[in-house]
């Protein structure tokens, strides 16, 4: 091992850590790889959604948080890294580069972020009514800040209802879809066996027509009368100055900084990505915000009852070795 080496445990440790990540439909399409002087993440073409994902925006996204994972876990074993996003202009599968920087100790700041990776999921259940505190909303902030995103906090039930129309009007055009349905249904599971895909015990309750937000229908669990979704969520939009593959995969970063970050503050969120993935309605909402720049992902924010983190592929099936 050179000075400049990452060892095999420690990549190790490193990959665990950024299986972690969230992914579209929990598809996980990503690989990692060990050469002499830096990590690379790979996109993993294999893994990619053609129908929900034809330009490869997700892929980004599920990548760029995966990175952040890494150079997290990377940080508390003392060995913090510098990234390098497409680091090989012919070979655009290799996503990221992580480099050694000079060794130094994790802030306390890193230590709890690394802390919250395994807390961390997607909740789609109703959140309790408590208003998000301003020192929450204040760190939320910095966390988009800190990774060159913006997050917009929609307030007022004019602008959450201007926000909730689009979305729903993203779904209508999505459902229209029978290839984007289909897909769907394929990543749903009846259960927590499969190492991939979306449990339908993590899917939420079943939509109902008083709902404000679409949720895409993973599982089919009855509502229990009168438990609906709180009436005034926080909901906030992520957005970069850009939407370059460098640009999504910074959100990516940045977006997994801000879940973190929710996770960390006892707070719980779930991903509502519907106007993103249509680009009429992306456009809408970048203007209902007033913001330049690209939308990135809506997120639902609140206190909620703690669920379960949803299962992974293991580091030994997203390692690729390289030879000599
Ligand atoms: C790019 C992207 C888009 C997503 N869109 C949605 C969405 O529209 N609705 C939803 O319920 N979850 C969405 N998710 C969350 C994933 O379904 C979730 O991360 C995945 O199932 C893994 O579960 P976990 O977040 O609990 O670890 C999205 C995640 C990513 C990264």
């Amino acid at each position: 091992m050179t000075a400049t080496s990452i060892d095999e445990p420690t990549f190790r440790a490193a990959v665990e850590a950024a299986v972690r990540a969230p992914s579209l439909h929990n598809c996980q399409p990503w690989r990692f790889r060990r050469q002499s002087d830096s990590i690379e993440v790979l996109a993993d073409p294999a893994r990619g959604l053609p129908s929900s994902d034809p330009t490869g925006w997700a892929v980004h996204i599920a990548c760029g948080a995966a990175t952040f994972n890494m150079r997290l876990a990377l940080a508390v074993m003392q060995r913090p890294v510098d990234v390098r996003w497409r680091p090989y202009p012919a070979d655009t599968l290799v996503v990221a580069a992580l480099t050694p920087a000079a060794p130094r100790s994790a802030t306390p700041l890193e230590q709890r972020l690394f802390a919250a990776i395994p807390r961390r999921h997607s909740n789609r259940d109703p959140f309790w009514p408590d208003p998000v505190p301003v020192d929450a909303r204040a760190r939320l902030l910095e966390a988009a800040g800190a990774e060159a995103a913006w997050l917009e906090l929609v307030t007022g039930t004019a602008a959450v209802g201007a926000v909730a129309e689009i979305a729903h009007a993203a779904s209508r055009v999505l459902n229209r879809s029978p290839s984007y349905v289909a897909e769907l249904a394929a990543w749903t599971r009846p259960d927590d066996t499969a190492s991939d895909g979306v449990p339908a015990s993590a899917g939420g309750p079943s939509p109902e027509p008083q709902d404000l937000f679409p949720q895409r229908p993973f599982g089919d669990r009855e509502r229990a009368i009168g438990r609906d979704f709180e009436a005034e969520p926080l909901v906030a939009v992520l957005g970069t100055p850009g939407n370059l593959p460098s640009d999504q995969l910074a959100a990516g970063q940045a977006l997994q900084r801000v879940l973190l970050t929710i996770t960390d503050l006892g707070l719980t969120a779930s991903m509502l990505s519907q106007p993103i993935e249509v680009p009429a309605a992306r456009e809408q909402l970048r203007l209902a915000l007033g913001r330049y720049g690209t939308p990135q992902m809506v997120l639902r924010i609140g206190y909620g009852q703690p669920g379960y983190p949803t299962p992974r592929r293991g580091a030994a099936e997203v390692i690729d070795v390289v030879e000599g």
